[in-house]
């Protein structure tokens, strides 16, 4: 059995940072960030967690979607910057929108949405569930290095969440994990252990951009031939592609690699930066809303980041 999507929705802080004011913290420049990402402003939580904003996020899906929280049978989250370890950015919306299913987390860093749709899809496939939601929450403001210029002007805090029913319109999907953290990684911070033999790393994202660059052009391209062969399509034959938000020539280098042409991306990064795991259903939701799809579009989603890791899928309108 596979899945359908019953209704989307998004959310995203009200205080917006530009280039301008990033650039009165750091030494960076407008023309710079819209050059080389291609990012204008990014919304940052002041007070929200990841946890306020996915429940803002899936009200709005269970709305889109037509039913109550009390009819959900799982919750699957996805986010790299909870505000605690426990409880889980799931069971805390869980608790905000009254629903009383069963709610954890899956961490994939940026591909982590496309693995929680992907984990709910194959619990449904298991049968016994009518409604699931699956979100993508990220407060990254809380993880950045604010003095890092490299990192802090990419990313913005928001979430995005599906409700997902049995269905037949998940065509494809595939996901994909390189192990290694030195390409990409995000340390928890020191706790204050006597017994560690070495000093551990601050709370901060660490990222080597032209590696992180390479590995998401590769797996952007191969993972969408992939999962146009598995449903015996041509990617030329995707009628829309949300991809992860992290890098305008990221997303125009791999569209001139497989050849479609860059009207057929969803593209939002000039107003959120990189939101993790939350972009792809934030771009996803703003595509749904725009009125522009049809019944029966095919439309593709891909996504990657930490891990190292990438995920895509296929699903029909
Ligand atoms: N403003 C001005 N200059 C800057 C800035 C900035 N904000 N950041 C870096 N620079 C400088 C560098 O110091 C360097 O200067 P130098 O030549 O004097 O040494 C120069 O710009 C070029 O730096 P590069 O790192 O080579 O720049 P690049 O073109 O690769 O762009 C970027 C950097 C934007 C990070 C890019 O590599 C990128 O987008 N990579 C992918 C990141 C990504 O997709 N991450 C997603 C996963 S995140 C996750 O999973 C949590």
């Amino acid at each position: 059995m596979s899945i359908q999507i019953l209704g989307t929705g998004a959310y995203v802080p009200e205080r917006i940072v530009t280039n301008d004011d990033l650039s009165r913290m750091v030494d960076t420049s407008d023309e710079w960030i819209q050059q080389r990402v291609g990012v204008r402003e990014r919304h940052v939580s002041v007070s929200e967690s990841a946890a306020d904003m996915g429940a803002k996020a899936a009200q709005r899906a269970l709305e889109a979607a037509g039913i109550t929280a009390d009819q959900l049978d799982l919750i699957v989250g996805a986010t790299v910057s909870p505000d605690r370890i426990c409880p889980s950015v799931s069971a805390s919306v869980q608790e905000q929108i009254g629903a009383s299913c069963p709610a954890f987390d899956v961490n994939s860093a940026c591909s982590g949405f496309l693995f929680a749709l992907d984990t709910a899809a194959a619990f449904i496939a298991r049968g016994g569930i009518r409604y699931a939601l699956v979100l993508g929450a990220e407060r990254l403001s809380r993880i950045v290095d604010w003095s890092d210029r490299s990192t802090c002007v990419i990313f913005g805090d928001g979430a995005g969440a599906f409700v997902i029913a049995p269905g037949e319109n998940y065509l494809a999907s595939h996901l994909f994990t390189q192990g290694g953290d030195s390409v990409l990684a995000i340390p928890l911070g020191k706790g204050n252990s006597p017994f560690y033999e070495k000093e551990e790393e601050p709370l901060a994202v660490h990222m080597s951009g032209q590696e992180t660059f390479k590995f998401a052009v590769k797996q952007i391209v191969g993972g969408l031939n992939l999962i146009a062969e598995q449903a015996g399509v041509t990617p030329d034959q995707f009628d829309y592609i949300v991809p992860h938000q992290a890098n305008y020539r990221i997303i125009d280098l791999a569209a001139r690699r497989l050849g479609i042409p860059m009207e057929r991306f969803m593209l939002n990064l000039d107003r959120y930066g990189n939101t993790s795991s939350a972009s792809v259903p934030i771009s996803f939701d703003e595509l749904a809303r725009s009125g522009k799809l049809k019944k029966g579009d095919l439309i593709a989603m891909c996504a990657f980041g930490g891990g190292l890791s990438s995920a895509a899928c296929l699903i029909r309108w």
